[in-house]
């Protein structure tokens, strides 16, 4: 077929491997297809690392034999799955034996048995998926079609080969690819495909955490338009069994501040903001942390419409209980407890004036999180009105000014006492311990209130004035 020639031009590294792979097949005279995502991204034209290799007969016996040819020592075994891995270079080379599964009710993990091409594709997730490129001699480069997933592909359609019930049952994870794929290319769920779903959500409890949280980074990841999957995931029912927390945000209104959405729609906007100018999963994710406070905060205050106070500091505490349940890594959890806490500071310091004292405060706080933190308050601006969105991205600008202004005067980027916490101990004859914690803090305060500059002289005269009134406080403080 000459449209997959034009895929894997003669020139291009992958094609190669291919066809060295196929000479081993056709030399050791076996039947071996390309099969899996690579196909569908190099229609789609993605970039491909990964090749899925799909062997009529033992897939773990063509994969030495392919090691050998390619002078490779490594290959990976797993003989339970008939599959094995071979990296090379940078690219893994899978090869797997043609197989039929069959699934037990209450695990994800199948029972395998040989099979034929077709029973292979067939348990295959989506038509899409289900694609295989022939690597054979009579047949080299030809596309296998089963399931009519090359019009799915042009459609824009993630559709299951089988009865939609039967593959998402058998694999409930694949309900989040589903999701995934069709953020990250656009496409339609087809009706049964998306009924089948809605069907079978409660089967996500057999599926692990990370796996679950695995597909959750990636829809946030995959494109710039995550609201997509959110709100496929909204629809159907999956968000209330996997983000109970974010669920609750929908129906909350907002309407009397400057948002005129409920908090879900406020918060997917937001996402959509900062993925638009960023491709960083922390702020991403902050994003969808940001106002999980808002339900449990919202108060009703007449003459003033709908107030969420304290939502930053109780939204941080709720973001620590919900990345662990998510088993998300502590330096994210950090982060977003970090920019959560501090989102309503730059509109604040921007609307109440800007002090310089304010200025250092924030620097100080968001470290080198800052330009991210500004990232996320103009993302937050979600108002419809051009005139509002002109003079709140005023503001920041105003902000931002400030904030260079104050970090070239102080060099505050960095910020830490001038004086270490050794040197503390010594001039003053203290032992580790808190009353030490407590003479460093007041020295930082001090700079960051603008009493002294942020450099070690007038950090020590600022101890020699102050060390009598400091260790006296702080004994009656920990003693
Ligand atoms: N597959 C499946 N069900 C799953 C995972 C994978 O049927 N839960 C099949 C699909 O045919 C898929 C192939 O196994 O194309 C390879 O899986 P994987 O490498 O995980 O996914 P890709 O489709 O290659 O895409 P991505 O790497 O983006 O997940």
């Amino acid at each position: 077929m000459a449209f997959l020639e034009l895929l894997f031009p003669d020139n291009d590294p992958i094609t190669k491997i291919l066809r060295r792979i196929a000479n081993i097949a056709g030399r050791v005279g076996i039947e071996v297809y390309l099969v899996g995502g690579v196909i569908r991204d190099r229609i789609l034209g993605y970039p491909t690392k990964d090749i899925d290799i799909m062997v009529i007969g033992n897939g773990i016996e063509f994969a030495r034999q392919i090691a050998h040819s390619f002078r490779l020592k490594k290959v990976l075994e797993y003989p339970k799955f008939g599959t094995a891995m071979i990296p090379y270079h940078d690219i893994i080379i899978e090869v797997a034996t043609a197989r039929s599964e069959k699934y037990d009710s209450n695990s994800r993990k199948p029972r395998v048995s040989e099979s034929d091409l077709m029973q292979d594709l067939a348990r295959r997730d989506f038509t899409i998926n289900a694609l295989a490129m022939s690597l054979n001699n009579e047949t080299l480069f030809q596309l296998m079609d089963y399931f009519e997933g090359l019009k799915d592909l042009d459609a824009g359609i993630i559709r299951t080969p089988l009865d939609p019930v039967k593959t998402f049952s058998e694999d409930p994870l694949r309900i989040l690819r589903a999701i995934r794929f069709a953020t990250r290319h656009g496409f339609k769920i087809e009706d049964k495909t998306f009924r089948a779903i809605s069907r079978v959500k409660e089967r996500m409890e057999i599926v692990s955490q990370e796996r679950i949280t695995d597909e959750l980074i990636k829809i946030l990841n995959v494109s710039n338009n995550p609201s997509r999957g959110f709100y496929l995931m909204k629809e159907s029912g999956l968000l209330n069994i996997i983000l109970p927390e974010i669920v609750v945000m929908d129906g909350v209104d907002q309407r009397n501040g400057f948002h005129h959405k409920d908090v879900f729609q406020h918060t997917l906007q937001v996402i959509d903001n900062v993925s638009r100018v960023s491709s960083k999963f922390e702020l991403r994710f902050t994003a969808l942390v940001h106002d999980i406070a808002k339900p449990l905060t919202k108060k009703y205050i007449d003459g003033k419409g709908w107030t969420f106070h304290g939502h930053e500091e109780l939204g941080a505490k709720m973001i620590k209980q919900f990345c662990k349940r998510l088993k998300m890594s502590n330096k994210i959890m950090e982060y977003a407890m970090k920019l959560t806490r501090l989102h309503l500071r730059p509109i604040a310091i921007a609307v109440e004036g800007v002090t310089d004292s304010a200025v250092r405060r924030l620097i100080v706080e968001a470290g080198d999180d800052v330009e991210d933190l500004v990232k996320l308050c103009r993302a937050d601006i979600t108002s419809k009105n051009p005139r509002k969105i002109t003079e709140y991205m005023n503001n920041f600008d105003r902000v931002v000014n400030r904030i260079v202004e104050v970090q070239k005067k102080d060099k505050l980027r960095a910020f830490q006492s001038p004086i270490r916490g050794d040197e503390i101990m010594m001039y003053c004859g203290l032992k580790p311990g808190p009353q030490v914690g407590y003479i460093k803090k007041a020295i930082e305060e001090a700079i960051l209130q603008g009493e002294i500059s942020n450099t070690y002289n007038n950090a020590k005269e600022y101890l020699e004035e102050n060390k009598d009134r400091l260790l006296k406080e702080s004994q009656e403080k920990f003693n």
